[in-house]
């Protein structure tokens, strides 16, 4: 049996345009159009059922939930901002108060106001500063609410999606460009992160923690070959901690917020750039079990991964971790697994405070539509129906207790 702390938050998480549907100014709602993609349409229809999920929430004993903040939402058009829309999220944030729910409040999750990518999305030198009006719009009317901000969700996916392997928006596929992205993501964090210590000070309020999610996973050289393990370094550098270790030596994180699903064999058929970032083992050897989208199942890997992030000394959530899968079992030993690996880095001194399942409820997995089932909660989405699944009930309980038993 392990037992975890008594102040440790347990939950799940979410992002505003895989569930809330309708949000119709956001660029990927007219890539979905353009691509003749699966559209996002209602989703789940989390905006208008919002209370009902934090019901389920509640009975499954989360005492955290990660959301996000649609920017598209709050502001439409550039410079319009929506007064509506931030009533909206007070509302949201207020009913997971009233269940004891403490929210931790993502602002960017790959999403962008259309205006924005009209004028070159994130590539534009201007957009920090557009980020930071609308950071500022947010948080000055939820700092007395909110203590946990997420400024950016995976930086380092977004860039590399949308800007190196060209598969989201805009499909743009150039280290250049990327490169471009990936300084203003990091300005726009520090720099959000200074705001929003400000107003938190100037409003005499209890110090904010601040961080990014960022998206790790296991590198595994296939082979282990100079080329591979030169690969493996490359990677971890550039897609695991590069983005941190420049936030961290601007003072910019209070906490290491980290996604992890998944690990990747790294086997490389060419010395060039491309194949070093990008070349993955085909072959089926060192079979582990994978998720519907084909991912490998590999909990160590997580605990691998914490202890490297002993060296920022900062205590660490896990804002996403989760599986797709039709089967519900599978979900179970999935979370059990990653959790015993947790408390494993535990016990070699990682200051892990907090543990948030992806994702509550079923949702729109981006390009790849509704079929992944990554959810505590199956969604009918034609009827809008939930289902708590049995895994759900099961993660509750160690939610309501802190206690892991050995076996799943
Ligand atoms: C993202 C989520 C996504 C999940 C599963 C994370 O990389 O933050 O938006 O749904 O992984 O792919």
């Amino acid at each position: 049996m392990k037992r975890f702390p008594s102040n440790f938050l347990w939950g799940s998480a979410t992002s505003a345009y895989q569930v809330e549907g309708g949000n119709q100014n956001a660029d990927w709602w007219q890539w979905e159009l353009d691509k003749g993609l699966e559209n996002s349409g209602q989703a789940c229809a989390h905006y208008q059922l919002y209370e009902q999920d934090f019901d389920l929430a509640k009975s499954l004993h989360h005492n955290a939930h990660r959301l996000s903040i649609e920017w598209s939402r709050i502001e439409p058009q550039e410079g319009e901002f929506s007064q509506e829309a931030l009533n909206h999220y007070v509302k949201v944030i207020l009913s997971l108060k009233s269940r004891n729910i403490e929210p931790i409040v993502t602002l960017h999750h790959f999403t962008n106001p259309m205006w924005l990518s009209k004028i070159g999305g994130w590539e534009n030198k201007r957009s920090t500063a557009y980020f930071l009006r609308y950071c500022d719009f947010v948080v000055s009317a939820l700092a007395k609410y909110v203590r946990y901000w997420i400024t950016i969700n995976e930086p380092t996916i977004y860039v590399s999606h949308a800007y190196i392997f060209g598969v989201w928006p805009p499909q743009v596929k150039s280290f250049l460009r990327a490169k471009a992205v990936y300084n203003n993501f990091s300005l726009a964090h520090i720099k959000a992160y200074q705001l929003i210590h400000k107003i938190y000070k100037d409003s005499g309020l209890l110090r904010p923690l601040v961080s990014v999610s960022q998206y790790v996973q296991a590198f595994l050289p296939c082979v282990k070959t100079l080329k591979n393990l030169l690969a493996v370094y490359i990677r971890n550098k550039w897609f695991n901690f590069g983005f941190l270790d420049k936030i961290a030596r601007h003072n910019a994180l209070d906490f290491i917020g980290i996604n992890y699903y998944s690990r990747q064999l790294v086997e490389v058929k060419k010395w060039q750039v491309a194949n070093l970032l990008m070349d993955t083992c085909r072959s089926n050897h060192d079979l582990v079990k994978k998720n519907s989208l084909g991912w490998d199942i590999y909990p160590e890997g997580l605990y691998n991964l914490l202890l490297k992030l002993k060296k920022y000394r900062l205590p660490v959530i896990i804002t996403e971790n989760g599986i797709c899968t039709g089967d519900d079992n599978l979900r179970w030993e999935y979370i059990h697994a990653h959790l015993q690996n947790i408390h494993r880095a535990m016990e070699q001194g990682v200051n892990v405070s907090g543990y948030l399942y992806w994702s509550l409820i079923d949702n729109y997995e981006w390009d790849k539509g509704f079929s992944p089932r990554f959810g505590l909660i199956d969604i009918d989405y034609k009827a809008q129906g939930r289902t708590v699944r049995e895994s759900a009930r099961k993660f509750g309980q160690i939610c309501e207790t802190g206690v892991l038993e050995i076996f799943p």
